[in-house]
């Protein structure tokens, strides 16, 4: 996953939804033009802040990525981690609205095999007209989608 992200973000502005210790922000901060990276957990935040101090272009931030990011962006690639549920519409468009045209909605941990049908997740990215997404087996146990959003 790591190096799927490390690839994607590549010249991008990206943000990413729950931190946890910035072990992927790290990461894709090597490719990046700039990443933001936000945390709900004070304790995880601090981590993040620690680990990704010093690093001229990412930004660690503190709070609920809904409100902390609103009208934030536009971003090349939304690593959408933590906070998606419980699913409801606001947040989708929410998220819709940091990715710019041809930017890109990364969601992994999916179950692999599950159908679209009665899977939120599934459903907004993988059905929603502004997306053209795909599904990938990332290993045996692990599923992960990726979408871009469509020109306007
Ligand atoms: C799977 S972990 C993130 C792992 C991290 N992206 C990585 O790859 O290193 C999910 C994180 O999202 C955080 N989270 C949950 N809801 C959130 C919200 N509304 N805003 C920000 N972070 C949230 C959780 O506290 C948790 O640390």
């Amino acid at each position: 996953m790591q190096s799927l992200l490390r690839a994607l973000a590549t010249g991008r502005d990206v943000a990413e939804m729950g931190s946890a210790f910035g072990e992927t922000a790290a990461v894709m901060r090597e490719t990046a033009r700039s990443v933001v990276t936000v945390e709900l957990d004070p304790d995880r935040a601090a981590t993040a802040r620690e680990r990704l101090r010093d690093l001229p272009n990412v930004e660690t931030l503190e709070g609920d990525v809904y409100e902390v990011l609103r009208g934030r962006g536009p971003f090349g690639l939304v690593f959408a981690d933590g906070g998606l549920r419980p699913v409801t519409e606001e947040k989708w468009e929410a998220i819709l609205a940091l990715v710019e045209p041809g930017g890109i909605i990364v969601k992994d941990d999916m179950t692999p095999g599950r159908a679209v049908e009665g899977d939120e997740v599934r459903e907004f990215l993988l059905r929603d007209p502004r997306l053209a997404a795909a599904e990938i087996l990332a290993r045996p146990e692990m599923a992960v989608i990726v979408a871009v959003r469509l020109p306007d």
